[in-house]
């Protein structure tokens, strides 16, 4: 008994330390009106809004952090992103990526256990 509701404190503490808005140096009120200009063209919840911008929902948090990194620095060059994330800190870039990740996806695979691909993965296969 004791030994699952440690277990419990431990997961409830392990969700609140990677919750995107308990970053440390980020000001979560500040980065939800920051995220307010992306979800012009990526979608409120990271999911594009036209055909031209790119989805950007459950993507992994590494791939994100890269891209936003590289944007920033003019390592990747767009012109568009590179001026969306000038300005943002590494701990924002973070975070952004961390609540874009968590987002659910119509890009994702779902391969259940037996290796088939469930009803949503049929674009992929094709
Ligand atoms: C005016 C439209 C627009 C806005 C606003 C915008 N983006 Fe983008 N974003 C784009 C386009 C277009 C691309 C693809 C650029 C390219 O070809 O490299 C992109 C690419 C990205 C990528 C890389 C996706 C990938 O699969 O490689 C990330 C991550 C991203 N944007 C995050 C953001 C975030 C976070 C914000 C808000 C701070 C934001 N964007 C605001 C249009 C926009």
């Amino acid at each position: 008994m004791r030994r699952s509701a440690t277990l419990a404190l431990l997961l409830l503490g392990l969700l609140v330390a990677c919750s995107p808005d308990n970053t440390p140096g980020v000001d979560k009120q500040d980065l939800a009106g920051r995220r307010a200009a992306c979800a012009a063209c990526h979608g409120k919840t990271g999911i594009a809004q036209a055909p031209s911008f790119p989805t950007i929902a459950g993507q992994p948090t590494e791939y994100l952090v890269r891209a936003m990194t590289a944007y920033r620095e003019g390592r990747r060059d767009n012109a568009i992103m590179n001026g969306q994330m000038r300005g943002f800190t590494d701990a924002e870039i973070q975070a952004l990526a961390i609540y874009y990740h968590q987002q659910s996806s119509p890009l994702a695979r779902h391969i259940e256990p037996d290796g088939a691909h469930t009803a949503n993965d049929q674009g992929a296969t094709q």
